[in-house]
């Protein structure tokens, strides 16, 4: 492939001023970045994200749940246009790179097309999406899911933080307002979308490569599971007759972990994550307990097998320990391909940098995930040391992230041209 685009120079000084500006921005004191969906943080977030897609020469614009789109207009805006982007929100105990790489590496990579001269046909636009954490609503990708039509407005009303705060309240409080209808995007919307993230896990860099492209994203699905059993006194309550919500419980979670390892397939994996019992007192029987399961595979007909399982299972531990157990599901997504002529020309831009790459599959969800119902897809992933991400030790190193950005750069601009 004849070189298409003219030699980019990666500003990698003024991206990691920039990621260290956006870091300081958070609910929790430095190494920790803490920036849940319409906190304080996420707005002033929100505002540096503005200013930094300005800075970069695009025209922002934001859509009513808060998605922030920014804009070079390409020389036939008629076309559809390529598009990148990810997320600023932050889990609670996060690092600094996890969705933030791709928005502001994203700026990075277009003002470095705009200095080289670059002239795109296609309009290219960077997307800021809202609250691809679940940590406010328990659902991730709040707004890729809403562009792509993925979730219906009324499931979109209905839901609910853990203080009963609507997210129509909690974005009209933002500064949001507009029918959320209008959020979902046109059909044809995107030319291709790509999305540049870190790995999230250790493969490239057990393998010494900087460059992944995504083939497949894993489909994630999430449980609520409510136990009811019955409390009482630790002394006096004998053995015989308990009916224990928190042992029923730790059945549950054990039978999600081995449901997960008899699934068929190496990519099932389980979580219990969420496990609560009331009250609490380490001299009471519990007699509810709370938990919240992950269930992802890169294939529906396994990550199917296991819920089987695991519902079976449930269906087993109730009767036998006179406990009501409730499991309710928050979303069964499936998994997402990647498009195969946006991988080869994202693998074609690595060979003209001379940049090892390798086709990956990616076990953590993103935007992506969503964006591919709706355009042709990739993701470029770099990677991060000890594959270690939600959690304040997360690093990517400068040279990883201007080598992602160049990617990013050559890819958008041969999709625009
Ligand atoms: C996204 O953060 C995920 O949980 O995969
Ligand atoms: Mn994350
Ligand atoms: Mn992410």
């Amino acid at each position: 492939m004849s070189p298409v685009v003219p030699p980019l120079i990666i500003d990698s000084a003024g991206l990691g001023r920039r990621l260290a500006e956006l870091a300081a921005i958070s609910e929790a004191p430095a190494p920790v970045v803490t920036r849940v969906l319409f906190s304080e943080a996420d707005l002033r977030g929100r505002e540096y994200v503005r200013r930094a897609a300005r800075e970069a020469g695009l025209t922002v614009r934001e859509d009513a749940v808060g998605n922030i789109f920014a804009r070079w207009e390409g020389s036939d805006p008629s076309l559809p246009a390529v598009g990148s982007g990810s997320h600023t929100d932050a889990i609670p105990n996060a690092g600094l790179y996890d969705g933030v790489v791709g928005v502001l590496g994203a700026f990075e990579a277009l003002a470095a097309l705009r200095r080289a001269g670059f002239k795109p046909r296609r309009s290219l636009e960077i997307v800021m999406f809202t609250a691809e954490e679940p940590t406010r609503f328990g659902l991730g990708c709040l707004g890729s899911r809403l562009m792509a039509g993925s979730i219906s407005v009324a499931q979109a009303r209905a839901l609910r933080d853990r203080e009963g705060r609507s997210l129509d309240e909690l974005r009209a409080a933002a500064g949001y307002s507009g029918p959320l209808e209008s959020v979902r995007l046109p059909s044809g919307y995107y030319h291709a979308f790509v999305e540049l993230h870190i790995e999230q896990g250790p493969l490239l860099e057990a393998a010494g490569v900087p460059i992944g492209i995504v083939e497949h994203i894993a489909g994630p699905s999430s449980y609520r599971v409510s136990v009811v059993g019955e409390g009482g006194h630790a002394g006096a309550v004998l053995m015989p007759v308990r009916h224990d919500a928190g042992l029923a419980a730790a059945e549950i979670a054990l039978a999600v972990e081995r449901a997960a390892k008899t699934s068929g397939s190496p990519d099932t994996v389980g979580t219990t994550g969420v496990f609560r019992i009331e009250p609490g007192a380490v001299n009471s029987v519990p007699y509810r307990a709370y938990l919240e399961i992950d269930l992802r595979d890169t294939r529906l007909d396994s990550r199917e097998c296991a819920l089987t399982e695991i519902r079976r299972a449930i269906a087993e531990i109730g009767p036998r320990r006179g406990v009501a157990i409730e499991m309710t599901e928050i979303n069964a997504d499936p998994p997402a391909a990647g498009d195969a002529r946006t991988i080869a020309v994202a693998e074609a831009v690595c060979a003209e940098l001379g940049l090892a790459c390798q086709r990956m599959v990616s076990r953590a969800y993103h935007d992506s995930l969503f964006m591919a119902r709706v355009s042709p897809t990739t993701m470029i992933f770099i990677p991060c040391r000890n594959g270690w991400s939600h959690r304040p030790e997360e690093y990517a190193s400068p040279e990883h992230i201007a080598a992602g950005a160049a990617v990013l750069a050559g890819t958008m601009a041969r999709l625009a041209i």
